[in-house]
């Protein structure tokens, strides 16, 4: 016994230091905790010191257990992640009122997602250059999207469709055998995307075109929320977490230098201003315009915002067609409800345009479905709270994060009636009219919602439709696809990697 006692002193002679030190944050957290609670902030369950809520939460499916807390305290609680203040809100008209507030459209200080950007760029970044940034991006892609002065020849169609064409191309040549689906999805999307973003388009074999992937694809899986390494720095003393934290940060800087060089290359040659194609183009011309490159053009800057671009663009829409392809091998008559509609409108023998979604009322649904059915971000993408704030009867103080727990609300029973069906006829009226809901947010709302959310539709509409109209798509021959698969969860959730049977229709 006597030697336990002496063993305990001398440890903590020792360590006085970093017990003193433990001690103390205990008693502040729990301090602030018990503060919080005190006064009127939303409920929520207690966490640990230093972890708060982070150990409880499923590492693979977060968004489950904040949904089943949801259930517990209601449409908006809090709990804390790290230590972070975090609100969680699974409400429409509050995540509506809250995010049409300029005090809630800051971005939370995250170490991983936000913290590598070191404030720069769009997608984590706050202030006056945040503000002159999306600006600049939201009209170019506006331009780019509509074409300049409304002028459809040079609007986004065309080049989509262009892509459309490759990738069903590349389809039929698999006809027969099994196609990897989540590779070519990922090639050809990401290609369309990388003509409006960098003006570039890659072959598949095109070494910076594979690194880029795998970066992006590291990189999805890594930048979750609820990723301990956002919330813990002590976490950075281990090896193991020291480790990744440095393999993101490099990734990070070799990604940036691809984006460099392409903007090397671009920038040998003047930009024309009727002929701006892409992103990049346009701050190039802008930096042209002006001289030189500083503020929001300085080059640094620039490479943040295409890497963002790049980042925010990719994974969703590439999740969102995955997910599409997926669905329709699961659910065959589905399938062939939006080709058969698509027969009736289009006819067989040309592409299907924009202009025909106007009645391709199904096809539509079945889009709208996807995205509440597999709610593709399903924490959404977290603001910050930047001066203190009021929801209902609550306060939120400055400096917490918000998620807006949109898994949550895409699948409220009181919403949407057996919300686990996947069922694309409740976003049709009884005739066959489309049904808009405003308790659909893939793209968010308020200040800070997507600002790529028309090319993005657009792109995920025109690879879809053609795709059913020319293709049928089947399970691989001797097995059955499940949806029912868990998801890799990051940022978004994707489908695991899967092969599909295509025939042709025509
Ligand atoms: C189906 C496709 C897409 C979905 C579901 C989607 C969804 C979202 C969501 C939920 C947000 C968070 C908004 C917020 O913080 O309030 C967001 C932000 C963003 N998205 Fe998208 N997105 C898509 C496509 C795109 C595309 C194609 C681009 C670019 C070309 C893009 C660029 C961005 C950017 C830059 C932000 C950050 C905006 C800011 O912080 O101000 N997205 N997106």
């Amino acid at each position: 016994m006597i030697e336990y006692w002496y063993i305990f002193v001398e440890f903590f002679c020792v360590h006085f230091d970093e017990l003193f030190f433990a001690f103390c944050t205990t008693l502040i957290v729990s301090a602030a905790i018990l503060d919080i609670r005190d006064k009127n902030y939303p409920p929520g369950p207690m966490g640990v010191p230093f972890l708060g809520y982070l150990p409880f939460l499923q590492s693979r499916a977060p968004y489950l257990t904040l949904t089943e807390l949801a259930q517990q305290y209601g449409r908006i609680y809090s709990i804390n992640l790290g230590s972070l203040y975090t609100i969680v809100i699974s409400d429409v008209k509050m995540i509506r009122d809250a995010f049409s507030t300029n005090g809630f459209n800051g971005r939370p200080p995250l170490q991983i997602n936000n913290g590598l950007n070191e404030g720069k760029g769009i997608l984590g970044s706050d202030g006056e250059s945040y503000t002159e940034t999306r600006r600049f991006v939201g009209n170019t892609l506006q331009t780019l999207v509509y074409g300049k002065g409304g002028d459809p020849k040079s609007s986004a169609e065309p080049k989509i469709q262009r892509n459309v064409t490759e990738f069903i191309k590349d389809l039929k040549n698999h006809a027969g055998q099994p196609a990897q689906m989540d590779k070519l999805v990922r090639h050809h999307v990401g290609n369309a995307l990388a003509e409006f973003i960098l003006g570039t388009r890659f072959e598949k074999d095109d070494k910076s075109w594979n690194y880029l992937q795998l970066v992006l694809q590291e990189r999805f899986r890594t930048h979750t929320v609820t990723n301990s390494l956002n919330y813990v720095s002590f976490l950075r003393s281990f090896t193991k977490y020291a480790n990744i934290f440095k393999l993101l940060k490099e990734s990070k800087s070799r990604s940036q230098k691809v984006f460099q060089e392409i903007m090397d290359k671009k920038s040998q040659g003047q930009v024309d201003s009727n002929n701006v194609q892409s992103v990049l183009d346009a701050y190039l011309l802008e930096i042209q315009r002006r001289g030189k490159g500083n503020g929001i053009f300085a080059a640094d800057n620039v490479q943040h915002v295409v890497s963002d671009l790049v980042y925010a663009g990719w994974d969703t829409t590439i999740a969102s067609l995955s997910w599409l392809y997926l669905y329709m091998a699961v659910y065959p008559s589905i399938q062939e409800r939006a080709a058969l509609e698509i027969e009736q409108v289009v006819g067989k023998n040309r592409e299907v345009t924009m202009k025909d979604f106007e009645r391709l009322h199904y096809c539509k649904a079945v889009i709208l479905e996807i995205w509440r059915h597999r709610s593709i971000q399903p924490l959404g993408v977290p603001h910050g709270v930047t001066e203190r704030q009021k929801i209902g009867d609550y306060w939120i103080p400055k400096g917490s994060l918000v998620l807006p727990l949109l898994y949550a609300v895409h699948h409220d029973a009181r919403i949407w009636p057996n919300p686990e069906e996947f069922r694309p006829e409740r976003h049709l009226n009884d005739d066959g009219s489309l049904l808009f809901s405003d308790n659909l947010l893939p793209f968010q709302i308020g200040k800070r919602a997507c600002p790529g959310e028309d090319l993005g539709r657009r792109i995920v509409s025109l690879f879809f439709a053609n795709t059913v109209s020319q293709l049928r798509i089947l399970s691989p021959k001797g097995s059955q696809l499940n949806a029912d698969d868990v998801p890799d969860c990051g940022l978004t959730l994707s489908p695991q990697p899967y092969q599909l049977r295509l025939e042709n229709r025509k």
